[in-house]
């Protein structure tokens, strides 16, 4: 005989239909909360306050104590796995990342091996190690990495771009050293999930926000399968650790991915409609995500209406509530407190 773990998120990710979703909220330690910005200037940048393990812990604690999440997500950026395997990357202020760029096979060749992330990455898993000891008891604490294709779109470009041309290019120049690349970052996400893990994360999500721009055979080969070799290796090592996926703005290729990649739960941006997920997507297991992160700006009875029909929707199976994407920099945080106070009114 077990029981039934007590966290409601983990419950939700174990399949359980609960009569309230919990709910957590993506980028919710974020340039819209004044007590984050104190904290980032004090740490004096972005990547500082990352590899800084109190400071990290405290921008992920805060949003805890103000709004009562049912799970925390670790403060970090999938960045910093580019960084791990050897690429130089840095934040432009208002601009957003810049990285050195890989275009050649010999640039993928040059990067290090998988399990020298750690010698980069340890003071995450002191971040780790510190909010299990801090983090309510009933929060969950979610680790998280980039999924290969997204990291790979950042590496290849050097920096954020609309529609993943230069990644794309080197795909389709040469799609054997593109794969190399994507193993290469598949590996390294491995050990460093794997390590997250081991410190104390209890769920682990992989983001591949730019899942999206993937059609067909690429789809298939680039995020599918990297994100089912690392749902495959987590689970032989850790078979009791949820995984959320996340292959944003997948739309028809939704359908199915749980199954395909093992993942428990499969996290939706806002362009799929809630009703469509619910009939295609929740039947194979717990779904996530697909409010507009723009109600975070607007609030009002837009947003409660909103809610409630993605609540309903997905009322018949495991639901964590959730944004579609990011919060973001100019949202106001009295319509995050209206979200919360919204979905627990039933409980
Ligand atoms: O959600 C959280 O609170 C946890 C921490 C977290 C951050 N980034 C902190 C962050 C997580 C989970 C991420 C993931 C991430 N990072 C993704 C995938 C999710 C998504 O948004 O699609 C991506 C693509 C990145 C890469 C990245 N980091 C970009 C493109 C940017 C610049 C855009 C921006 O908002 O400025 C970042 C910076 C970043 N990562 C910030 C935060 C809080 C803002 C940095 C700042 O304080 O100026």
């Amino acid at each position: 005989m077990t029981t039934a773990p007590a966290k409601t998120i983990l419950r939700a990710l174990a399949g359980e239909t609960l009569p309230t979703p919990p709910i957590w909220m993506m980028r919710q330690a974020g340039r819209y909360l004044p007590e984050y910005r104190a904290k980032r200037a004090e740490a004096g940048d972005f990547l500082s306050l990352c590899y800084n393990p109190d400071l990290a812990a405290e921008v992920t604690l805060q949003p805890i104590r103000r709004f009562g999440f049912d799970g925390a997500i670790l403060f970090a950026d999938i960045l910093l796995v580019p960084q791990a395997l050897g690429s130089d990357v840095w934040f432009v202020t208002g601009e957003g990342p810049r990285l050195s760029t890989i275009t050649s096979p010999a640039g993928v060749a040059a990067l290090k091996p998988a399990d020298a992330v750690h010698d980069t990455l340890s003071p995450i898993y002191e971040t780790i190690r510190i909010l299990r000891r801090e983090l309510p008891e009933q929060t969950t604490l979610i680790g998280f990495a980039g999924a290969p294709w997204t990291v790979a779109t950042y590496m290849v470009a050097g920096r954020g771009t609309p529609d993943q041309g230069p990644a794309h290019a080197f795909k389709d120049a040469d799609r054997a050293a593109f794969t190399a690349l994507i193993d290469r970052i598949g590996d390294a996400t491995i050990e460093y999930l794997s390590a997250q893990i081991e410190a104390g994360a209890e769920v682990v999500k992989l983001f591949d926000s730019w899942a999206g721009s993937l059609k067909g055979q690429d789809f298939d080969d680039f995020a599918l399968a990297p994100t089912a070799k690392i749902i495959a290796a987590l689970k032989a090592r850790h078979p009791a650790i949820p995984i959320i996926a996340f292959p944003r703005e997948a739309g028809p290729r939704y359908v199915g991915f749980a199954r395909a990649t093992g993942a428990d739960c499969v996290a939706l941006d806002q362009s799929v409609d809630a009703g469509w997920a619910a009939a295609n997507v929740q039947r194979d297991g717990c779904v996530q995500g697909n409010l507009a992160p723009q109600h975070m700006v607007t609030g009002g009875q837009a947003l409660v209406d909103e809610m409630r029909r993605i609540v309903a929707a997905f009322s018949g199976g495991p639901h964590i509530f959730n944004l579609g994407h990011g919060i973001t920099p100019d949202a106001n945080p009295d319509n995050v407190a209206l979200m919360v106070e919204t979905v627990r009114a039933g409980r």
